[in-house]
């Protein structure tokens, strides 16, 4: 059993694969508990962990044991682009080291050096089963963070779910007007960069995030090529519908992202239509088609995950229409953090 006083903790080079591997093995095995299988396979986070980005500072922390064995992992990650403020928090434990103050020691680590860069929030995502608490759930409370959204995960199961989705093309011919949809992978054509990037910069504050301090993010062209170069990089193919006005000016976007080393997965990176351009059923049209187009190039995916808050009324009929189920709650926790020259030594 560790004890928080013989806890070793260290910074992972992520170009040192033992390392990375070590710190990969951590977050598979406190992520048992949850309601799917939600961690990545090595195959697909590895050439994640290992591959650098230059508009996120991403550090790994691993936790050691008196007998070197690794027990806990956290991962801080910072936007060097927009939202100076915040810092993205994580931490895992294995499941025979807890309740040693293990959690805490890497929390503890992981604050500080969002401190020392300036930052004065700390956001974090915890998991829970529907209608009860989590070891997650709990230390956050423990820890001094709050709820400040209350998601759900949920799940699409691709063997079942496109049987049903004959019968929503005709709704969404039924509201289309003068509408369409366009897809792609990988890279964005020129031709909907800028646009792309307006509805980007507006995503975060448009979508219900209850009281996360969100500020709008910054898409640049830039910062677009960089993601294309980034998700590449990673062994990972992005799937993208856009919806288009009848002039031809993107108005609304849905994406996947999805392993090639591992398709048995695919992730919702976001999905949104401009206020202006609702109710023509642009969402389920954009889902549907990059669903559909998933699906070609990735026939053995089995399931879809995508995270949203519950009282995101719109996108939930989109999803519900789907075929999504919720099979666990998301909470999104969140934390002021005291400035460097008040903290306690
Ligand atoms: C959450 C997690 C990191 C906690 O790690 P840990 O090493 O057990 O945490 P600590 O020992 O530092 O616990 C600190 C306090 O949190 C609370 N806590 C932690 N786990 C708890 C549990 N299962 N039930 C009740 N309270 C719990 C307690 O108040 C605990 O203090 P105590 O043991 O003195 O009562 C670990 O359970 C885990 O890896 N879970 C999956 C990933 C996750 O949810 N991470 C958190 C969000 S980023």
């Amino acid at each position: 059993m560790p004890s928080a006083a013989d806890i070793v903790l260290s910074v992972v080079d992520p170009a040192d694969e033992p390392s990375r591997h070590a710190w990969w093995a951590v977050g598979e095995s406190a992520s048992r508990d949850r309601a799917y299988d939600a961690w990545p396979s090595w195959g697909a986070a590895g050439p994640e962990l290992a591959s650098p980005r230059t508009d996120t500072d991403v550090t790994l922390v691993l936790a050691v044991d008196a007998q070197q064995r690794p027990v806990g992992a956290g991962r801080l990650t910072l936007s060097t682009m927009d939202n100076p403020h915040l810092a993205e928090v994580e931490v895992y434990v294995a499941p025979d080291a807890r309740r040693q103050g293990v959690g805490s020691a890497v929390l503890a680590d992981l604050e500080e050096r969002a401190v020392v860069a300036g930052r004065t929030t700390a956001l974090g995502t915890t998991y829970a089963p529907v209608g009860a608490e989590s070891a997650g759930s709990l230390f956050c409370a423990a820890r001094g963070y709050p709820v400040a959204s209350h998601e759900e995960t949920k799940l699409l199961d691709l063997g079942t779910a496109p049987a049903t989705w004959p019968a929503l093309d005709d709704e969404v011919a039924r509201h289309l007007g003068g509408y369409t949809v366009v897809g792609f992978e990988d890279v964005v054509p020129e031709a909907y960069v800028e646009d792309f990037c307006a509805l980007l910069c507006t995503f975060l504050t448009m979508i219900p995030t209850g009281d996360v301090d969100f500020e709008d993010e910054v898409w640049t062209p830039e910062r677009l090529h960089e993601h294309e170069r980034h998700t590449a990089a990673s062994g990972r193919t992005w799937i993208v519908a856009l919806a288009l006005t009848p002039e031809g000016r993107a108005c609304g976007f849905t994406e996947v992202g999805i392993s090639r080393a591992e398709p048995r997965m695919a992730s919702v990176g976001g999905t949104m239509v401009a206020a202006e351009h609702r109710g023509h059923r642009l969402g389920l049209a954009m889902k549907m088609h990059n669903h559909r187009r998933l699906l070609e190039l990735f026939p053995g995916c089995q399931h879809v995950e995508t995270g949203n808050a519950g009282v995101n009324a719109a996108m939930n009929a989109v999803n519900e229409a789907l075929g999504y189920r919720v099979v666990e709650r998301s909470l999104d926790v969140q934390k002021r953090l005291a400035p460097a020259g008040s903290r306690r030594v």
